[in-house]
């Protein structure tokens, strides 16, 4: 369901990102989030984007949003970054892909660039909350990363700044964050897809931990996978229809006057999560973890395909 909001202050955090505050455009109370839930907002016709909320539920009149402008994006941020005070916008309910764990122990937070976004609500709500956590927020330089002096102020020297590490320091670093978890450390990480790669392998080799990731754009070349085609039988109407190569399913469905619910179309919001009664999907989505993976009964069918010739879908 989408909210109508209107852009209430916009403020540079750091030379390419800005932040909003959105409130309701039409009296209608917004809906409630708790922290590392994201909503998708709808930038322009066919362009919508995800953008994680920074505020906690403290403020549950408003959302609070970062964007960061992509020089080589496909448009969204720059459209963005034009906006002003006043600007009307749709967006939909919150979703939440990236849960705070109840209960839970210790939080380790990392944060890469950007990826900041999630997280600062996470910490925020742990702060209040007097739960165990440390910051761990990694960017290019201090000059290009948001929100540094309000994570000061607001949680001394549990934000723990890493500014200006190449590759293998990066690598060091973070293997002397997590070498230190102990049992019972839930570790969430937000950032560019080799950040969390490095986390997710690193964290591997600590079974104390428990992992917890949230992808913010989708790196990988879904135009370099193969795409051949295939055919989706729709369970509820019986009817089947052929996806061709180089189509995705959502596209080819709406030929057909068959809508589905999507917003990234990269794979990585899960606003067109459907079941799979029959086949195995080919995942392609940033998502689901390789449980869900290989679980085969739910797919992104924005970017997924199918292994064989037919999927058996609940739709
Ligand atoms: S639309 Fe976002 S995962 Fe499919």
């Amino acid at each position: 369901m989408s909210q109508k909001v209107r852009i209430v202050s916009v403020q540079a955090e750091a030379p390419d990102i800005k932040s909003f505050i959105l409130e309701s455009a039409d009296d209608k109370p917004l809906a409630g989030f708790e922290p590392g839930a994201h909503v998708d907002v709808k930038v322009d016709d066919g362009i919508t984007r995800s953008y994680s909320l920074i505020n906690t539920t403290e403020y549950p009149h408003q959302y609070h949003i970062a964007v960061k402008r992509e020089a080589d994006g496909r448009g969204g941020s720059a459209l963005m970054h034009t906006f002003g005070q006043g600007q009307h916008l749709e967006v939909s309910e919150p979703r939440n892909n990236f849960p705070l764990a109840d209960p839970r122990g210790r939080s380790i937070l990392v944060a890469g660039g950007i990826g900041i976004t999630p997280i600062y609500g996470m910490a925020k709500s742990l702060a209040r909350a007097g739960e165990p956590f440390e910051l761990h927020y990694l960017a290019r330089t201090e000059e290009v990363a948001a929100f540094v002096s309000a994570l000061n102020d607001e949680f001394g020297d549990r934000l723990r700044p890493a500014f200006g590490l190449d590759a293998s320091r990066v690598s060091d670093y973070l293997g002397d964050v997590l070498g230190a978890a102990k049992n019972g450390d839930h570790l969430y990480i937000c950032g560019p897809k080799p950040l969390m790669d490095l986390g997710r392998d690193l964290a591997a080799r600590n079974p104390a931990l428990t992992l917890h990731l949230e992808y913010f754009s989708a790196d990988t070349d879904l135009d370099a996978l193969p795409k051949g085609s295939f055919q989706v039988k729709l369970a509820r109407s019986g009817r089947t229809i052929t996806i061709p190569e180089g189509r995705s399913i959502v596209d080819v469905l709406a030929d057909h006057d068959i809508e589905v619910e999507t917003s990234c179309e990269q794979g990585i919001c899960g606003a067109c999560l459907t079941k799979v009664l029959e086949g195995t999907p080919d995942h392609r989505d940033m998502l689901l973890s390789d449980e869900e993976h290989a679980a085969n009964d739910q797919m992104t069918v924005c970017v997924s395909r199918s292994i064989g010739p037919l999927l058996v879908l609940d739709l």
